[in-house]
């Protein structure tokens, strides 16, 4: 889809993305950078994390860690305190997708493991980040954006029951920290719906090494049954993103951007 020019709304932020290295958090990170902003990226892999510093330079600052880790959340915004004086926005954005895995058809270890690594990182690694970026958003009355998903809000082919649980969780995350850090700190989402990119899933599931690009024709199944027919990039989603961290949402909390294009279905004749 075709993009607008950037208009400097972020200009001087310091913000903290998790998952940066790839699909959303990667489009993200290039729009606040085009827009403004220094960026600290935590990713646990290295590899994207250097193919961002190539590309992005100076804008911004890359640290390999896991979302699990307090202490790796900590070390992303000491970093953005060292680097850029400070802390405006922290978007917790890495997650795991456990592609669809019924209840019935998953061995009830498989089940209960897989729960326990997805949850650490698509609740869990969203409530230590912010814990972690507290102090500092609140010396900047910052904000905070976590990515949710369709699934956030409706049941369906869009996950089984860990992932559809993991993300409905998100959403209790984002109205529960809205009220208890007002008035010093927004907290919002943005509901992206499926695309390619390289989102994978739970090790204990064995997913850990596939993709939702590679495992699932993501494109066809968009453009069938979206009501736009258009198969959705991740670049496609950023504008929301802006909106809520820029400074101009200043009423904004406790509010979830919904950008799946699946939420209302294909129009057919
Ligand atoms: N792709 C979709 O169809 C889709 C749809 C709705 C919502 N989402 C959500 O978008 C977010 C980003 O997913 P994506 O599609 O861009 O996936 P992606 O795999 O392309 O990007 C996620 C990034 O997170 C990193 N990551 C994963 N686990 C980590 C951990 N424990 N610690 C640190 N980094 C870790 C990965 O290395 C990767 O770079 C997720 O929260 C996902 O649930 C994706």
């Amino acid at each position: 889809m075709r993009k607008g020019p950037a208009m400097g709304w972020l200009e001087g932020s310091s913000i903290v993305v998790t998952g940066g290295g790839s699909g959303v958090g990667r489009a993200v990170v290039e729009r606040f950078v085009a827009e403004g902003a220094r960026v600290v990226v935590l990713d646990r892999s290295a590899e994207r994390l250097d193919e961002l510093t190539t590309a992005l330079g100076d804008s911004i600052r890359a640290v390999v860690g896991d979302v699990t880790r307090y202490a790796d959340h900590e070390r992303a915004c000491a970093c953005a305190e060292e680097a850029f004086g400070g802390l405006d926005t922290f978007v917790g954005n890495a997650g795991l997708w456990d592609f669809a895995r019924s209840l019935t058809d998953t061995p009830a270890d498989v089940l209960a493991a897989g729960f326990d690594e997805l949850f650490a990182v698509d609740v869990k690694g969203y409530l230590l980040g912010a814990k972690a970026a507290v102090p500092l958003l609140r010396r900047s009355r910052g904000s905070i954006v976590f990515t949710l998903s369709n699934a956030s809000f409706y049941p369906g082919p869009g996950g089984g029951p860990v992932y559809t649980a993991a993300k409905h969780a998100g959403l209790g995350l984002v109205r529960q920290l809205a009220y208890e850090l007002a008035p010093d700190i927004r907290v919002n989402a943005v509901a992206p719906g499926p695309m390619a990119t390289g989102l994978s899933g739970p090790k204990a599931m064995g997913l850990a090494d596939t993709t939702i690009a590679r495992e699932v024709p993501i494109d066809r199944i968009v453009i069938e049954q979206s009501a736009l027919g258009v198969a959705v990039r991740a670049e496609d989603g950023v504008g929301p993103y802006v909106l809520l961290a820029a400074r101009e949402s200043a009423t904004t909390t406790g509010t979830v951007i919904d950008i799946s294009t699946t939420g209302i279905p294909r129009r057919h004749g």
